[in-house]
């Protein structure tokens, strides 16, 4: 089996500094990584920022900026991001890099030299916002400007001579290539959507602009810049020292396992980028999984709307932790999801410090008192204890498909449920009353223990720091931290000392 996993983020513009839908994808994208790595993957995680293109030219202009500082400086907000939300990424990737550049070139070379592209002139509507081309179909009046209808942003008219990719030719074969891989996008409704698209006809696609120059150069004529999505979606090879293709890294992770991305930019990621592909004889990645919006009101955020919400701010009221956890729980995963003060509070009060902290809180202080703060002996299992914690080996192979199929809330609703059952375990054996029947309250002691120990590692790709303080208590680190073990019911040894924990999470005090 192969055990190596690549899973990438989109790569952000930076044309504005982030906000919570970048801050999004990246959690969920950091989630599945530690999910993987922690199932024994060998995991290769790669974010970064696509600084290409007209809109990123055009933000630089009105900055007075050059490109590249303009970039230097706002790619470095995305990237303190990266380390402020705590990702596990192992590379970030700016395309102004000259390792990309060199990518880039060689993929245009190689479509090139297939007959895959051609000179020729394009004439219709462009988004600058969107850097993508609309047809006629796709564009409508509104407040007296011409709009793409699926994203709302302005269009203009461009006319100028540009080289085409042959999409038209690739149609057939990209059904093909879907009905071979029924999971290559992901959700199931996404997928419709994809396919009824393709099935509706694709016209070639124009990959090169000549009137602005803020790009990478199209090898063969200088006068025109590479089409903005051909440049970056080409980041996912790059990173893996690709044209090398005797890299380690090339070899490892490619084809790439899982690209996370939002909803409004599949196209690129499920029709452009297989096509470009599969006509440069590279095999297409695995899956494209279109996550949906994090609303601000009703609409998405964006700094054209001024609608945003800062993930900064938001971290620094709540912590970090708190913000994934409700990122990952409260947002139907695949659907657009809303953030509210009130929503997040209450997450914090009841799941994180009533459920979660609570339990540990409560088990440790009187295994403090009572077991001199060390696992302690152990009689057998009773049925009440067989029950709860056999729910991980009964449900082991359910949690690895979730992973699988980035069931994101059936996971997190395993986890919910198993919090529950712990505090209720604990509430119903009453340890406290066995003072005379040391064996006993020792058991519970010892399954409460393992309870929170197999619950912790389900939670650290949710709330990696928090979880990694409890492991801890257990001298787990955190590269040996094993999923296989949720299974086994008897993992703590008798006399481990056990580490002391501090408050976890912190109530918020509701002012009414
Ligand atoms: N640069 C392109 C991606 C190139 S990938 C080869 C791009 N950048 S972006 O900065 O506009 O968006 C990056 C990601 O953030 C996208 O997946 C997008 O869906 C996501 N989000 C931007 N706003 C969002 C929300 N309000 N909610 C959730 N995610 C959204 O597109």
């Amino acid at each position: 089996m192969n055990k190596n996993y690549y899973i990438t983020t989109p790569i952000y513009y930076p044309s504005a500094k982030p906000h919570m839908g970048h801050a999004y994808s990246s959690i969920i994208a950091d989630f599945f990584a530690r999910l993987k790595k922690i199932q024994g993957f060998n995991v290769y995680f790669l974010t970064g920022t696509d600084e290409h293109g007209q809109k990123i030219q055009r933000a630089a202009e009105e900055k007075k900026m050059d490109p590249l500082l303009f970039c230097d400086e706002i790619s470095k907000t995305f990237r303190d991001l990266s380390d402020t939300l705590n990702l596990s990424n192992n590379d970030f990737i700016r395309t102004t890099e000259p390792r990309h550049a060199k990518s880039v070139q060689n993929l245009w070379n190689i479509l090139e030299k297939k007959g895959e592209i051609y000179l020729s002139k394009y004439s219709g509507w462009y988004s600058v916002s969107d850097e993508a081309f609309y047809s006629e179909s796709e564009i409508e009046d509104s407040d007296g400007a011409k709009k793409a209808i699926t994203s709302g942003s302005k269009v203009e008219w461009v006319e100028e001579e540009s080289y085409f990719f042959r999409l038209s030719n690739w149609q057939d074969k990209l059904i093909e290539f879907y009905d071979k891989n029924p999971d290559f996008i992901l959700p199931e409704t996404r997928k419709n959507e994809v396919i009824s698209f393709v099935k509706s006809g694709l016209k070639d696609l124009s990959v090169s602009r000549k009137s602005f120059n803020w790009g990478i150069k199209v090898p063969s004529n200088k006068d025109h810049v590479i089409y903005v999505w051909l440049d970056a979606l080409t980041n996912y090879l790059s990173a893996l020292n690709y044209p090398n293709e005797s890299d380690n890294l090339y070899k490892s992770f490619w084809p790439a396992d899982l690209h996370l991305i939002g909803k409004d930019i599949l196209r690129f990621h499920a029709i452009y980028w297989p096509a470009f592909l599969l006509a440069a004889d590279i095999n297409p990645p695995k899956r494209v999984f279109g996550h949906g919006w994090i609303l601000s009101g009703d609409e998405k955020m964006s700094k054209s709307k001024g609608n945003i919400l800062d993930p900064l701010e938001i971290i620094d009221t709540y912590g970090l932790d708190p913000l994934r956890y409700y990122l990952i729980k409260e947002v139907s995963f695949g659907n657009d999801g809303n953030i509210s003060q009130e929503k997040l509070e209450s997450c914090i009060n009841s799941d994180l410090a009533n459920n979660y902290g609570n339990l540990c809180q409560r088990v440790l202080a009187f295994c403090d008192k009572n077991s001199n703060f060390e696992v302690p002996e152990k009689n057998t299992f009773n049925e009440d204890d067989k029950l709860i914690l056999d729910q991980y080996s009964k449900h082991y192979e359910n949690l690895i498909k979730y992973s699988n199929n980035q069931d994101v809330n059936l996971y997190i609703n395993f986890i919910v449920d198993q919090l529950f059952a712990a505090n209720k375990y604990f509430n119903d054996q009453e340890p406290w009353k066995k003072k005379n029947d040391k064996l006993r309250m020792n058991t519970i002691i010892y399954v409460s223990l393992e309870l929170i120990r197999k619950v912790t590692i389900l939670l650290y790709p949710v709330i990696p720091s928090s979880s990694l303080k409890v492991l801890e208590v257990f001298g787990i680190k955190e590269d040996k931290i094993d999923f296989e073990t949720i299974r086994n019911n008897t993992y703590l040894s008798k006399g481990l000392k056990l580490g002391k924990l501090d408050i976890l999470f912190r109530k918020i005090e509701k002012n009414d």
